[in-house]
C-alpha cells in the first residue's frame, strides 16, 4: 500500500492532488503539508507543516508517516520566480534537492512537476520534441531544468524512482495557481462570470500549451503507477492537452457568455515569459510509455469550467453578503 507525502498541498495542483489520491489510496495514507496551514474549519484530516527548504523537516514528516511515496509540489511560478528570482532558486532548487536526498536515504518514489517553462526562445516552438535544446531564460526555467537533471542524477547514480512531467498551464476552478504566466486563462473564466469582461495580460496572439486539472492529475497518477520496465524516459514527460490564445479562449467563452468581452493591457514580464516558451508540444513519448492520454479540450474544458465555476462563485457571493449582513 503507498503512503504518500504531498508537499505544496495548499496550492493550485495540491488542493486537488490531495483529495484524488485519498480516494484511490484511502484517507490514511495521504498525508497534506504546506507552509500555509488549512483554512480554519476545513476538513483536513492528515497534515503537517513542512517547508521543503528543511531536509529534517521532510525526513522527520517521512519517517512519522512511514511514507513510501513523495509529491513534491511546493514551487514558486514563473512570474513570481521572476521578481523573486534569489528566493525561487532556494525554493525550487532547494526544495527538490532536499526531497531527491530524504528520498535517497529513506528509499522513496518521488514525483515533481516540470514545465513549458523549462524550454527557452532557442526551443523549437512547435510540437516541442521530449529531447530538445533547454536554454529557458527565467529564473523558475532554470530551476526546472535543472530540476529535471537532479532528478534524472538521482535515479542514474542513487537509483531513486524519481518521475514527472512538463505540465502546460493548468485550468481550474478549486484553488487558484500562485502567480504563473499562464494564469490569465483561469482568470478569465472567473471575470467572465463575474463581470462579463476581462483585461488580458498576454497579446491576444499568445499561443500557449494548456491543460484542465482532471487531466494533469491523471498524468500525476499515470506517471507514477505505470509500471517501470515500460518507462524510456522516467522524467520530465512533455504533456499537453490543447493550446490556445487569449483571442481562441474568449472566443470559446462567447459561446456560452455571449456578451462577453476581452482587452488586452500587456505586461512586459509576463508577456516576455510567453514569448520564450513553447506553441505546442509533442508529448508522444508519454502517450507511448505511460497511456497519457487526455480528455479535455478547449470546447469541453470551457463548458465544465463555468458550470462549475458559477455555483462556487455565487455561494461565495452569498456567504460575503451574510457576513455583511451579520456585521452591519
Ligand atoms: N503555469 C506555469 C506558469 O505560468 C507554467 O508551468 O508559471
Amino acid at each position: 500500500m503507498k503512503k504518500i507525502l504531498v508537499t505544496g498541498a495548499l496550492g493550485q495542483i495540491g488542493s486537488e492532488l490531495v483529495p484524488a489520491l485519498r480516494e484511490r489510496y484511502g484517507d490514511d495514507n495521504v498525508v497534506s503539508s504546506d507552509v500555509r496551514m488549512p483554512a480554519r474549519g476545513s476538513d483536513e484530516p492528515l497534515f503537517e507543516y513542512v517547508d521543503c527548504t528543511n531536509l529534517q523537516q521532510i525526513a522527520d514528516t517521512v519517517a512519522r508517516h512511514e511514507v513510501d511515496t513523495i509529491y513534491h509540489l511546493a514551487a514558486l511560478l514563473s512570474a513570481v520566480a521572476e521578481e523573486r528570482p534569489r528566493m525561487a532558486w532556494e525554493i525550487n532548487m532547494g526544495g527538490v534537492y532536499k526531497v531527491l536526498e530524504v528520498a535517497r536515504q529513506t528509499g522513496c518514489a518521488v514525483f515533481t512537476p516540470s514545465s513549458i517553462g523549462a524550454f527557452g526562445p532557442g526551443t523549437p516552438k512547435e510540437r516541442t520534441p521530449q529531447t530538445t535544446v533547454q536554454r529557458p531564460t527565467t529564473m523558475y526555467g532554470v530551476t526546472k531544468v535543472a530540476g529535471e537533471l537532479l532528478c534524472d542524477y538521482y535515479h542514474e547514480r542513487f537509483g531513486v524512482d524519481a518521475r514527472g512531467v512538463r505540465f502546460p498551464g493548468i485550468i481550474s476552478y478549486v484553488a487558484p495557481p500562485g502567480g504563473g504566466t499562464t494564469d490569465y486563462a483561469v482568470e478569465i473564466y472567473y471575470e467572465a462570470l463575474k463581470n462579463g469582461r476581462y483585461t488580458c495580460f498576454l497579446r491576444p496572439d499568445s499561443r500557449l500549451d494548456m491543460m484542465y486539472m482532471p487531466d494533469a492529475l491523471h498524468a500525476a497518477i499515470g506517471v507514477m503507477e505505470v509500471s517501470e520496465e515500460r518507462l524510456r524516459h522516467r522524467n520530465a514527460f512533455n504533456v499537453t492537452a490543447m493550446n490556445f490564445t487569449p483571442v481562441e479562449l474568449a472566443a470559446e467563452i462567447r459561446r456560452h457568455i455571449p456578451g462577453f468581452t476581452i482587452d488586452y493591457q500587456v505586461d512586459p514580464i509576463r508577456q516576455a515569459i510567453a514569448d520564450s516558451w513553447p506553441d505546442s508540444l509533442d508529448d508522444s513519448a508519454a502517450r507511448d510509455e505511460w497511456d497519457w492520454n487526455p480528455e479535455f479540450d478547449l470546447a469541453s474544458m470551457t463548458a465544465d469550467m463555468l458550470e462549475k465555476l458559477a455555483p462556487r462563485l455565487a455561494r461565495d457571493e452569498t456567504t460575503r453578503d451574510e457576513t455583511t449582513d451579520t456585521d452591519g
